[in-house]
């Protein structure tokens, strides 16, 4: 039997493929960036083609590097960056925009009309979501209202949507041909139209955002055969057997299975996800709850999330708005030329601020100048809001959960950065924990894929392959991380109060 599992992880920036073998360890690794387009303010769009084209690309140069063929692998797991939303011809296979994405705030207008109706909170109770543009509800609503005759085409059943995990396994399976139109539980979770307590679509709101049922896809597990794939020809035949969203993914990479389990991902934003088993918890303190996981037929796991916008594409701002640094690495190598932050804090609300203050109004800050602040110092302000924004969606899980964190596990690209790690830890005051692996996004979902077709037998299989890798202690005083964290909300203040 085939024992290699290969993770297509499609995120917000790039697109990567990692085959992995049966002791959980990758093999190989390929990636590709694709275009952020910014047509104007507050509009963030990805060319779904150009993804489909990367996916196909780095799934073909990952098994080459692995030396690996179709026959070679036993399943292939989606997971993608969530919410972003695409819609595209039922006949023809193509989109008829843009994909819009998770960032993307064209929609405010009328979120802000349906807020003034009903409340900020009024699908909370079927959703487990706050009314926002960040879900893709209101995207998919923009693309019928607003590209010529997609509201006919969409009457008539010839237009479908999706989040990219959607596209993908669409595509995989042959597009038109395939015709398998399907997502999982945990995307489904975050488009604002899926009750949570039944895990189906929510046809009262679909009919608020005027999406005709007929665009949906069906609704299945995380971890189960949903088709197999057609093309790229190298992985012909190959069962699509995973589908997580990334945060989830890399919440089950963490094998954070059980209730209380948690982990905080850096990547383009941050994610903390803290498992809470069956039970559907509600934040009072700005957390979303979201499905977790769902394996087959068992009950489904669910979650509460602290969804932060902006942190990894804010050292990317630095590199390419900015030109400070020239390649992303080397955020950590200017920070570490100075002591400290010289005073100077950044709040990044280029989205507003999502968890755990949901204020689409609040824009980015930049506080605390003096002639003393240095090109370091900013880079440092820039790694150290990634953390007080942690800090921010660690204290409302604190006040919804009543006790402290003994520990933050964390994952994504950015903990490579020691330097952000250790003062993560210190601002904190608790040890944050790095595993050996920490693309935990696709080692998760190739897990969820692995399981269905018997690569892996059980979840205490798959903790077993959980190594610690470093363990950063807290050493900053008590009154020292009291006084910069009150310095950061005072930040955070101005960023809410700038716009009139
Ligand atoms: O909710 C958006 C999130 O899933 C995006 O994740 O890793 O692409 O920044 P990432």
């Amino acid at each position: 039997m085939p024992q290699h599992v290969i993770a297509i992880d499609q995120g917000t920036t790039s697109t990567r493929a990692i085959v992995f073998d049966a002791s959980a360890q990758p093999v190989a690794t390929a990636l590709r960036e694709h275009a952020q387009l910014f047509p104007r303010a507050g509009r963030v769009e990805h060319d779904p083609i150009e993804i489909w084209a990367n996916t196909q690309e780095v799934v073909d140069e990952a098994l080459r590097s692995a030396g690996l063929a179709a026959a070679d692998v036993a399943a292939v797991g989606v997971t993608d960056q969530r919410e972003t939303a695409i819609v595209w011809g039922r006949r023809t296979g193509l989109p008829i925009h843009n994909a819009l994405a998770w960032q993307d705030t064209r929609t405010q207008p009328r979120v802000d009309r349906l807020i003034a109706r009903h409340g900020v909170t009024a699908f909370a109770a079927t959703t487990g979501l706050l009314l926002a543009t960040y879900f893709s509800a209101a995207k998919i609503a923009w693309i019928l209202d607003n590209v010529e005759g997609a509201r006919e085409a969409a009457a008539a059943g010839d237009l479908l949507f999706g989040t990219p995990d959607t596209w993908l396994v669409w595509n995989l399976a042959g597009g038109v041909d395939g015709g398998i139109h399907v997502t999982d539980v945990t995307n489904a979770s975050r488009t604002l139209l899926m009750d949570l307590r039944t895990l189906d679509w929510a046809p009262e709101l679909l009919e608020v955002w005027d999406i005709p049922c007929a665009m949906r896809p069906e609704i299945r597990s995380s971890s189960e055969v949903v088709g197999e794939v057609r093309r790229p020809a190298a992985l012909a035949g190959v069962p699509i057997a995973g589908i997580l969203g990334d945060q989830q993914a890399a919440a089950f990479g963490q094998t954070a299975f059980e209730a209380g389990e948690s982990k905080n991902t850096y990547g383009t934003g941050n994610f903390l996800l803290v498992n809470t088993g069956a039970d559907i918890v509600r934040s009072k303190a700005g957390l979303l709850t979201t499905v977790a996981y769902r394996l087959g037929n068992d009950a489904a796991r669910y979650a509460v999330e602290g969804s932060i916008a902006v942190t990894g594409s804010l050292v990317q701002w630095l590199r390419d708005n900015l030109g400070i640094i020239r390649t992303s690495a080397e955020v950590e190598e200017l920070a570490a030329s100075v002591a400290d932050n010289g005073d100077a804090y950044l709040v990044p609300a280029f989205s507003g601020l999502f968890a755990p203050y949901w204020r689409p109004e609040a824009r980015g800050a930049l506080v605390g100048l003096t002639c003393y602040v240095t090109k370091g110092h900013l880079a440092r302000a820039v790694l150290e809001s990634t953390a007080f924004q942690s800090r921010d969606v660690i204290e409302a899980v604190v006040a919804d959960a009543g006790r402290e964190l003994d520990l933050l596990r964390v994952d994504g690209g950015m903990t490579r950065d020691a330097l952000l790690m250790q003062f993560q830890a210190d601002i904190l005051g608790i040890p944050v924990v790095r595993p050996k692996i920490v693309e935990t996004t696709a080692l998760g979902v190739a897990y969820a894929a692995g399981l269905a077709v018997g690569v892996w037998g059980s979840l205490d299989e798959l903790r077993a392959h959980w190594q610690e890798d470093v363990r950063f202690e807290p050493r900053m005083s008590a009154d020292e991380r009291s006084r910069r964290y009150r310095q950061w909300k005072k930040a955070v203040a101005t960023s809410i109060d700038w716009v009139d």
